[in-house]
């Protein structure tokens, strides 16, 4: 419906002003591709989720549940050889087979960022900062984000030599919240010790609970490592005050890709989240490209729509003129279609009379519309090459000349000042 197209774009052009400020190139990837590399690395949650069919070739292809196998098949080969970071943005809809709710739909729109070739914190953190710039451009009032790191839960189970299918299984019960279901899948009563310990990980601040963590993980040798490297993106984003709600250590994603931090960002009016992503380092090379570091985040723009919705946070947009041309006689049609394309060269949104009706049923119209001006072209004021413009928010008229039009029209508010 309008006011929702409206919506989503107003959170469309926002995102493409976030990558705009970050350096994204965008790309538009197909919407349609192969199941296989949809399917790839993404996971059981997402593959159990996508919408697949046979084409008329008989090949198996799906529609898009997300942006990142396409970018990273990209990275693989039409983009392999720009310089890294190699930066990129998406957007548009994708299809997931989900159980409808509010805020979750089985036709939804992401914004998507990639950044690929670094593996330092500064490119976590970039994922993080700009998904705040966004909040900030679209008005949402009271966002928070949680981190977590996969790095630090796999490193405790690469350890205790947990086969990586079942470290997937483990970590996609441990995104449904379902630890005594994770746990059960670990035969090493220690292992299952430790994990369990994560759960109960917490400190004051986000800050304080990462640096616990490092502790906690002193003897893991790769969850150590991961620790650190929580411990140094999160000062990093606290640099730029980013509302850091918290550091969560069993805190798990959906997709099976994840290598490092994660993260979500979440306001207190919805328990899901607004947008999500994380650290992905061997997606690319899983495609046949070169190892490639590599960190992204999407963001759920119907989500971001419901919010600024229940939070009442949409910020205006200032309301352009709009102008109704009427001509008094059907002889001087021509000249109003001529003047109602200065008005639209200008900028002006003009509405021109097409249902043949006389002035009284065509300003009722303008009204119901609630039109800003109504033009009337009329022969005695284009003798003098003007017409009479209605002011109808203050109920008056006057006499324009077509030359001082557009500028009249710009310059004139809705309450005459
Ligand atoms: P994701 O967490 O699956 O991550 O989705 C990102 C966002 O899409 C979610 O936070 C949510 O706002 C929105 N979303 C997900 N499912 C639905 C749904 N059924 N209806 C409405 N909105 C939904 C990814 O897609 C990853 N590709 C993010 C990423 C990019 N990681 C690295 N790079």
């Amino acid at each position: 419906m309008p006011e929702e197209a409206e919506a989503l774009h107003f959170v469309i052009s926002k995102s493409r002003e976030t990558a705009r400020l970050y350096g994204y190139k965008e790309v538009v990837t197909p919407l349609v591709e192969t199941y296989e590399l949809l399917s790839a690395k993404s996971g059981e949650e997402i593959r159990s989720h996508m919408f697949t069919f046979k084409d008329l070739g008989d090949r198996n292809v799906a529609l898009r549940p997300e942006f990142t196998a396409s970018i990273a098949r990209l990275a693989t080969s039409t983009l392999k050889k720009e310089p890294k970071p190699l930066r990129v943005f998406s957007v548009g809809s994708v299809y997931r087979y989900d159980e409808p709710q509010r805020g979750r739909y089985r036709e939804f729109w992401q914004s998507n960022f990639e950044v690929m070739g670094s593996s330092k914190p500064e490119a976590d953190a970039e994922a993080i900062i700009l998904t705040n710039c966004l909040m900030k451009l679209t008005g949402i009032k009271d966002y928070s984000f949680k981190i977590g790191h996969i790095g630090v839960i796999r490193g405790i189970l690469s350890q205790y030599n947990v086969e990586e299918d079942v470290q997937n299984s483990i970590l996609r019960l441990m995104d449904k919240k379902e630890f005594n279901k994770a746990l059960e899948l670990l035969d090493k009563k220690r292992c299952r010790e430790v994990l369990e310990g994560l759960l109960e990980l917490k400190a004051s601040t986000a800050f304080e609970t990462a640096e616990k963590l490092q502790k906690y993980v002193k003897d893991y040798k790769v969850a150590k490592i991961a620790a650190k490297n929580l411990i140094d993106i999160i000062k990093l984003v606290a640099a730029i005050r980013c509302p850091i709600e918290a550091v969560e250590p069993a805190f798990a994603r959906g997709l099976d890709y994840y290598t490092g931090a994660i993260f979500e960002v979440k306001v207190p009016e919805l328990d899901i989240a607004l947008g999500g992503g994380g650290r992905y380092d061997k997606l690319v090379e899983s495609f046949g490209g070169d190892p490639t570091p590599a960190v992204g985040v999407a963001h759920g723009i119907d989500r971001i729509i419901l919010a600024t919705k229940i939070q009442e946070s949409i910020p205006q947009e200032k309301q352009r003129k709009t102008v109704m041309i009427i001509s008094v006689k059907p002889e001087l049609k021509t000249e109003a279609l001529r003047i109602s394309e200065v008005l639209r060269e200008a900028g002006i949104m003009v509405g021109f009379e097409i249902m043949g009706r006389k002035m009284t049923k065509a300003l009722e119209d303008a009204d119901r519309r609630k039109v800003d001006f109504v033009v009337i072209v009329g022969s005695k004021e284009l003798r003098k090459g003007a017409v009479a413009v209605r002011d109808l928010a203050n109920r008056e008229q006057f006499t324009v000349k077509i030359a001082e039009l557009p500028e009249i029209i710009k310059g004139q508010s809705k309450n005459g000042d």
